[in-house]
């Protein structure tokens, strides 16, 4: 798992003003909006003794603790403690570490991760989001695998015919001709061609008097830390799936999907959409769910691989770099709580690198699975 990454935690509509706890990198986080609207992120683990904050309840910006009462600012910083008399400080170490937070694309979004703004990795671009020729249909599903395994799923052009059958591939045309891989820093796409199976159902129905063509053009593409695009041109117009693969822990991934089409834009074809993306993923889950070793090989070598896993070998050497410059969630981030019978991961936030004095107040009980190695 990368930290030091902005990570899309939820579908921006469910957040508001009930605390909404949510897990990523093997960490719980609670979010909320301030009165202003604005998306915040704190850890899930009161300090006090380990109240879920998700559970309590907001006041103004604050959120307070349903077990003890303490009230955490939206920086993270304990403002009251209600069993103290007024005149009693609060200790300076009572707080909690604060994320960065944002909204965008629908999605409320946090940097998971103790970099200063100006050397943080984008959050890449969804320029259908501000296009009204496009809608969107949301969906989320777990996957009791790897977050990198259902990455590469989505990223992998050949398994389709084989997985996904007629439903999106061609098993009577498997070959993916070669293709060129467009790389950043964060990113890597390719334009693959496959050939494509006779659209079925409502949509098949517009389609019917077009002619089919040999193959189309199929745009995969990953964006660090964890989003894959997936740009079907179907017969009838574009689908774009943008899909998060969230890791709950080393073993279970929440995968969410923002699908934008420009076709049949009503509110009416939504179920119908949303009905697609699940038949897609249901049949991707099982395979996924069966692959091993579960954890992705740190060695190159340690699989093989052909000319149309490119994107996937990009995606492995990229890691490769931020592995070397310390980006891996790994033994500095697994702290033992004040109980030492468990660990627990800690990812340091921007907060924590502003006051190193404090960073013993952030050593935090442990929760179950929290060990997110
Ligand atoms: S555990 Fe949160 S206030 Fe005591
Ligand atoms: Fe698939």
């Amino acid at each position: 798992m990368l930290k030091n990454f902005w990570y899309a935690l939820e579908f921006a509509e469910k957040v508001g003003r009930t605390p909404r706890g949510v897990t990523c990198l093997g960490q719980d986080f609670v979010l909320y909006r301030t009165e202003s609207g604005e998306p915040v992120c704190l850890s899930d683990l009161c300090v006090h003794r380990g109240g879920a904050l998700s559970m309590g309840a907001l006041t103004g910006d604050c959120i307070t603790c349903p077990y003890h009462g303490w009230q955490y600012d939206a920086d993270g910083k304990c403002v009251r403690i209600p069993a103290n008399s007024a005149e009693r400080a609060i200790p300076r170490k009572a707080r909690v570490d604060a994320y960065p937070a944002l909204e965008r694309y629908g999605m409320v979004w946090a940097f998971l991760g103790d970099l200063p703004e100006d050397q943080r990795p984008p959050i890449p671009h969804i320029p259908q989001h501000d296009d009204p020729s496009f809608r969107a249909v949301h969906y989320d599903m777990v996957v009791e695998a790897n977050y990198e395994r259902t990455f590469e799923n989505v990223v992998d052009a050949s398994h389709t015919p084989f997985v996904h059958g007629a439903s999106f591939g061609n098993p009577a045309k498997p070959e993916i001709p070669d293709f060129r891989v467009q790389q950043t820093d964060w990113s890597a796409e390719a334009d693959i061609q496959l050939s494509p199976p006779p659209p079925t159902g409502l949509w098949g129905l517009l389609a019917r008097r077009r002619p089919r063509p040999e193959y189309v053009t199929v745009t995969n593409g990953w964006y660090l830390p964890n989003i894959v695009k997936l740009h079907v041109r179907l017969p009838i117009g574009d689908l774009i799936l943008y899909d998060f693969n969230i890791p709950l822990s080393q073993d279970r991934t929440l995968v969410k999907i923002m699908g934008y089409r420009n076709f049949f834009t009503g509110s009416w074809a939504d179920a119908n959409a949303r009905k697609r993306i699940e038949k897609i993923l249901l049949q991707d889950r099982p395979v996924v769910e069966s692959q091993r070793p579960e954890l992705l090989p740190f060695d190159l070598s340690d699989e093989l691989h052909v000319r149309s896993d490119a994107l996937q070998v990009a995606y492995r050497r990229r890691r490769t770099q931020l592995i070397k410059e310390g980006w891996w969630v790994g033994d500095d981030d697994i702290v033992t709580g004040d109980a030492p019978r468990r660990t627990a991961t800690v990812i340091a936030s921007p907060a924590r690198r502003d006051n190193p004095e404090l960073a013993s107040a952030w050593v935090h009980k442990a929760r179950t699975g929290g060990n997110a190695q």
